[in-house]
């Protein structure tokens, strides 16, 4: 578990947060939720790569690649998670644990937010609770790519039980 990498991906204006609507979105920085993000990573003892784009692209690039290079996503796909399969079918490929986060509640907001494409690719989804989300979806993650490698762990003791 150890050194395992958790990507943590931020979508569209998301690189505005602390000027942006700040009554929905609060005061901290994205700057400011990476550290949090840091800090609990180095708690948990894991790798947190955190990272921001305005480009759906570049998201779908980051999500295949995570297939290969990481244990988990956390994602905030902002606008593209009201409209975007891309990310949905990149989020499908990479075969991860997945869990949603956004710093508003989106379903006391505008109809068009209620509906997330992302979520249907999400193990779980936090919303509503600013940046503290990210912190929770961590430690959710965490619990999710133990019990994962717990369960590996137990196939491949069974294994060696049976054959050896
Ligand atoms: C958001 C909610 C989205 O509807 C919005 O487009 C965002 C941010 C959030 O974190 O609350 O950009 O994902």
């Amino acid at each position: 578990m150890a050194g395992e990498t958790i990507l943590v991906l931020n979508g569209p204006n998301l690189n505005l947060l602390g000027l942006r609507e700040p009554e929905i979105y609060g005061t901290d920085t994205l700057a400011d939720i990476e550290e949090s993000c840091l800090e609990r990573a180095a708690e948990l003892e894991v790798k947190v790569d955190f990272r921001q784009t305005n480009h759906e692209g570049e998201l779908v690039a980051w999500i295949q690649e995570a297939r290969d290079t990481a244990a988990g996503i956390v994602i905030n796909a902002a606008s593209l998670s009201h409209t975007s399969i891309a990310i949905l079918d990149a989020l499908k490929f990479a075969g991860l644990p997945v869990i949603e986060v956004h710093l508003s509640n989106i379903f006391r907001r505008d109809p068009f937010r209620h509906v997330s494409y992302v979520s249907m690719a999400a193990t779980g989804v936090i919303c509503g609770l600013g940046a503290q989300g990210y912190l929770l979806a961590l430690d959710a993650l965490w619990r999710l790519i133990q019990a994962k490698s717990v369960s590996i762990a137990v196939v491949m003791g069974l294994f060696v039980v049976f054959f050896f």
